[in-house]
């Protein structure tokens, strides 16, 4: 079993030569803004995952690079898009590609790096390969449907719980499951360790993204890298909003109601207002409640899998840790 840190190290280095390789790939336009995405850097989650899944079942998981590269490459691509539908100009603390560059850009230099992952993907060993490319590309659709219903729900009233739940799921999770059963089916595990480490990282990956919605409100632009504030200005059907919608009195429901219908407003007024209101009405601590929920589930998962306790160590503490993360 390799350490989260010495995977993180290890995976960074061969991954900043490539980008260093499509840094200096023609046409500049193109490539300039897929190294400018990937250098400025990131948690690097998903590939440490990969990887981790893999030492778990097998000794050499530096064989396992490309796929692991993919998984960063199809994550990237995702926020490039991301960030022009959710209006947001900061990423990582630097400007967001579209506002570096353009919007034409974001489009198409994310186009490239979606295929590229696949490439990327494609190096794998030929006889996982028909099994990786199927898991991987069922991902890769899941997420482009979380996105629609994300963004479908940003102009609806009624959005429950249930269905945001499954817009997390889509958008967030499935991709951190298929990175951990991504990297175990590399490593030759069986079928059902596969299933039990995807189940972990589907609970692990709400947990997740309920905490990203949590610091866009309540974290530090700092630590966080985006503006915080975002999901509040665009209407974002978080699991804040929605609880917080149920368990307000009518006075704050009429005031939620108010923020979310006007087209034209002070964003650091309506971020104030939405924030009290998300903090009085226990919406902030329902959804603390329900991280704590999907990691516990996650948990349960992580403990089935065939592997000695203390095996299971890196990813118990990754787990924890993502409850109480700031970036
Ligand atoms: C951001 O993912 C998108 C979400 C799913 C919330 P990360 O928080 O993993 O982003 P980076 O790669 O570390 O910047
Ligand atoms: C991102 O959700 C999910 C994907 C990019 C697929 P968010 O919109 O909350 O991610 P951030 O906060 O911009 O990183
Ligand atoms: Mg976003
Ligand atoms: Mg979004
Ligand atoms: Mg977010």
């Amino acid at each position: 079993m390799l350490s989260f840190q010495y995977l993180l190290e290890s995976f960074e280095k061969r991954f900043q030569t490539e980008i260093q390789n499509i840094q200096n790939t023609a046409p500049l336009q193109l490539y300039g803004p897929i190294a400018y995405s990937l250098a400025v850097g990131g948690k690097r989650i998903r590939p440490v995952l990969l990887l981790h899944a893999a030492s778990l079942f097998s000794r050499y998981p530096e064989t396992f690079f490309p796929a692991a590269a993919a998984i960063e490459l199809f994550h990237n691509f995702t926020l490039l898009h991301d960030d022009i539908m959710d209006h947001a100009a900061i990423r990582r603390g630097v400007p967001s590609v579209h506002v570096k560059y353009s919007e034409n850009s974001a489009i198409l230099s994310g186009d490239a790096m979606s295929i590229l992952s696949f490439q990327m993907l494609s190096q794998c060993e030929p006889s996982k390969l028909p099994s990786v490319l199927t898991l991987f590309s069922t991902t890769a659709i899941e997420v482009c449907e979380g996105q629609q219903f994300d963004m479908e729900f940003e102009e609806k009233d009624q959005v429950t719980i249930v269905e945001y739940l499954e817009m997390i799921r889509l958008k967030t999770a499935v991709l951190i499951a298929c990175s951990l059963k991504t990297g175990a089916m590399l490593a030759g595990a069986d079928e059902l360790n596969c299933q039990l480490l995807y189940d972990f990282g589907l609970a692990i990956g709400i947990a997740f993204q309920l905490q990203d919605d949590w610091l866009d409100v309540y974290g530090e632009e700092r630590s966080f890298g985006k503006k915080i504030g975002g999901d509040i200005c665009e209407n974002k059907k978080t699991c804040l909003l929605i609880s917080a919608m149920k368990l307000c009195d009518e006075r704050n429901r009429s005031k939620l109601l108010e923020w979310t219908s006007k087209s034209d407003f002070d964003k650091k007024e309506k971020i104030e207002a939405v924030r009290r209101i998300f903090s009085e009405s226990g919406a902030a601590t329902a959804t603390k409640a329900l991280m704590k929920h999907y990691h516990d589930l996650g948990i349960e998962k992580l403990n089935q899998i065939a592997i000695t306790d203390s095996e299971k160590t890196e990813l118990r503490n990754f787990a924890s840790a993502l409850l109480s993360r700031v970036k």
